[in-house]
């Protein structure tokens, strides 16, 4: 059950059908285009969505909003640097800044990244600077639970490589969003170090979701099973050179990110482009009352209960989607449960979007928002003007905010998606008729494929 009763609520709405059916095509069948105040249960992300402690509140008011020096600030630094072990702690205000400043100022034109996989705004920076993003997904570590690990070997043969003095880091993505929130083992950071000191290059972590990577270890790997996560978290971190993190996730609070490190000089690098963009060191685009609620935020959100309650709902929610017939991504992780919207839907071909017709769906029968990760997300469009070429997979995320939503919640998401799966048959594709060119999935604008 959760590990916390509720002080402060917060009423949802519950729109009828024929509201959901205008707010979605008003939306031009789009969910990130439809107001939340039409939506029952936001399952979008897990990104700045949490809902804070009463302690982090009073932390609020304890907030120092002096311009340079905040007390806030020394209280943040202090709490990284024993999670993390890092004397650099620099504050931003989510976590692409970080990754647009850090990367900005390890990679170059023509340099390379390496990673078990860049989540996409993480290879957008790569690629503002002009870098190549390389990710190297080990395809058989989900049998052993450690579907995030990056494939070593093949690291190994890209570093070997003629071209491999192009690399210049390696980036472990914990948990790794991008591979339906699996987490990366130990003994993978450890093969990870090993290459990175044999090559002479920096290992950094997206630490977005450590605690959550760190719990999966203690619950995964019998030889972690006695350690805390606190622990195992600061054992992750020791391996590496540095990290950033987007706070929106692990950090338990509305917005916020970091950039850590051990390299001194990096880091006055970083600040010096800091100032120019986010804000004076001390604060890094965030208020000082922000930086007081992430530091309770990092320091509650490795305790053990928490984190149990956060993966037994994972797998619970998981093992009752299943039960009501969706097609659910074994094992589920912490932050999201994934539901492959191909396998229950067959008859939908790729370019008329199957993840998002089931996403619509479940929006029409219950006002739930769920994410597409298809063909919407990660298709592109063929040159030569043919059908897309689809995603490699067409999930649906349903990823749960933290300390957010009950049981009953979730049981009613479960109930809904019964009654989408038992009526999938019947359940048609869309097409795109508005898209920009890059990240379209944000703004494009559909037709139901029924109304040609
Ligand atoms: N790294 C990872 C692994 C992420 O999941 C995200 C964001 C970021 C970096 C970027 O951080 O949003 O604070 O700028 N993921 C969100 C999601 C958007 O829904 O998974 P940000």
């Amino acid at each position: 059950m959760e590990p916390f009763r509720i002080k402060a609520v917060e009423p949802i709405p519950f729109p009828a059908r024929a509201e959901r059916e205008a707010a979605l095509s008003t939306a031009g069948y789009n969910l990130f285009r439809v107001p939340a105040e039409v939506i029952t249960i936001d399952l979008l992300t897990d990104s700045g969505t949490a809902a804070m402690s009463a302690a982090q509140w009073s932390a609020l008011m304890l907030g120092d909003e002096s311009y340079a020096g905040a007390r806030s600030f020394t209280r943040f630094a202090e709490v990284v640097q024993d999670l993390t072990g890092y004397s650099e702690v620099i504050p931003v205000h989510q976590g692409r800044a970080a990754e647009r400043i850090l990367l900005g100022n390890v990679l170059g034109p023509g340099a390379v990244s390496v990673s078990n996989t860049h989540f996409d705004t993480t290879r957008a920076s790569v690629e503002a600077a002009g870098a190549t993003a390389v990710d190297l997904l080990a395809d058989d570590r989900i049998r052993l639970g450690f579907g995030g690990d990056i494939d070593l070997d093949a690291a190994e043969a890209l570093l070997a490589d003629p071209t491999g003095h192009r690399v210049r880091c390696m980036v472990l993505t914990v948990t790794n969003n991008a591979a339906g929130g699996q987490p990366v083992s130990l003994s993978s950071i450890q093969g990870a170090r090993r290459l990175c000191d044999a090559h002479g290059i920096p290992l950094l972590l997206d630490a977005s979701r450590f605690a959550e990577n760190a719990y999966l270890i203690t619950a995964r790997d019998p030889e972690y099973a006695t350690k805390t996560p606190r622990q195992v978290a600061q054992a992750m971190f020791a391996l590496a050179d540095g990290c950033w993190a987007s706070l929106k996730k692990d950090g338990m609070a509305n917005i916020g990110g970091l950039i850590a490190l051990r390299d001194r000089e990096l880091a006055q690098r970083c600040r010096a482009q800091l100032i120019e963009v986010e804000g004076y060191p001390t604060y890094g685009g965030l208020a000082g009352r922000d930086l007081d609620a992430l530091a309770q935020g990092l320091t509650e959100v490795t305790e053990p209960a928490y984190l149990r309650y956060r993966a037994e709902t994972a797998e619970w929610f998981g093992r009752q989607l299943g039960k009501a017939g969706l097609p659910v991504v074994q094992p589920t992780g912490c932050h999201a449960v994934y539901v492959d919207a191909a396998e229950l839907m067959p008859h939908i071909p790729p370019h008329e979007l199957p993840a998002t017709a089931f996403a619509n769906a479940l929006y029409l029968a219950g006002a739930i928002r769920v994410s597409e990760l298809g063909t919407l997300v990660f298709g592109r469009r063929d040159p030569a003007g043919g059908p897309d070429i689809p995603a490699p997979r067409e999930l649906v995320r349903f990823a749960l905010p933290r300390r957010v939503y009950t049981a009953s919640h979730l049981e009613y998401v479960v109930e809904t998606a019964a009654s989408v799966a038992a009526a999938s048959a019947a359940v048609t594709g869309y097409r795109i008729v508005e898209q920009p060119d890059a990240l379209r999935h944000f703004t494009a604008v559909l037709q139901p494929h029924e109304g040609d």
